[in-house]
């Protein structure tokens, strides 16, 4: 794993922007895996710049949501409102690339199913962006003895529950549905943001390099091309 620190989000978005782009223009068709949350919103942010001097280079890259919450209300404060609004229209991906969870669907076990069939068509995933949780989650890997390897409905813990992109939901969800710790671990490349207040135990904890389901992120210690930007 190679790590790299940033004290600005401004210069962590551009290195990582400039990693996104190195993949893009290998594979102009990448499958893209994304997290949501506050960590990739600098890259998110260079890359929608980028966009702005030429859209065309993304028009073929396909993007795969890494998690999605189960039971929202309504569209606010979910991942596909999250994607669409960061990558989605800033991009300009066309609409027939996206690879949309449903978590509304009334057989969420078959859902999964369908996620998990679709990844067998579409994938590997080609560069996998995610962000450590409070508890060194990954997606809706929450911390546990044992980790799932596919998609899965998760069961959420409190930190996701309170996480700021459900602040203004009253009733918070109880379930996410979730890529698991084989699809990510599949992705050809991994670039792993650790950022935000509330996380030195959790880092601690994954710089330890101890391998354990406690810390989900400390899954990636075991592939062999992961670069984690950290701002400090
Ligand atoms: C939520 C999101 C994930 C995200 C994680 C970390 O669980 N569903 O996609 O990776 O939070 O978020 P943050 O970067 O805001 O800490």
């Amino acid at each position: 794993m190679r790590v790299w620190e940033y004290a600005k989000k401004e210069e962590l978005g551009v290195a990582t922007a400039s990693l996104f782009m190195e993949e893009l223009h290998k594979h102009p068709d990448l499958l893209l895996c994304a997290a949501t949350g506050s960590s990739p919103i600098p890259l998110y942010n260079q890359l929608a710049k980028i966009a702005t001097q030429n859209s065309s280079l993304f028009h073929h890259l396909r993007l795969i949501p890494l998690d999605e919450w189960i039971g929202l209300p309504s569209l606010e404060g979910s991942c596909d409102e999250y994607l669409q609004q960061h990558l989605m229209e800033p991009l300009k991906i066309d609409q027939g690339r996206y690879l949309k969870f449903d978590a509304g669907n009334s057989d969420l076990e078959q859902e999964c199913l369908r996620i998990g069939q679709l990844l067998k068509q579409e994938g590997p995933i080609d560069l996998c962006i995610l962000g450590m949780g409070k508890n060194g989650h990954l997606g809706f890997n929450e911390p546990a003895v044992k980790l799932q390897p596919h998609c899965h409905i998760a069961s959420l813990s409190t930190e996701s529950q309170q996480h700021g992109m459900i602040r203004a939901t009253v009733l918070k969800p109880s379930k996410g549905i979730t890529l698991g710790m084989q699809d990510i671990l599949s992705s050809r490349r991994i670039i792993l943001l650790i950022s935000g207040d509330g996380k030195e135990e959790a880092k601690q904890q994954f710089f330890s390099r101890t391998i354990s389901p406690k810390c989900p992120a400390s899954m990636l210690w075991q592939h062999n091309n992961v670069d984690c930007f950290v701002l400090v």
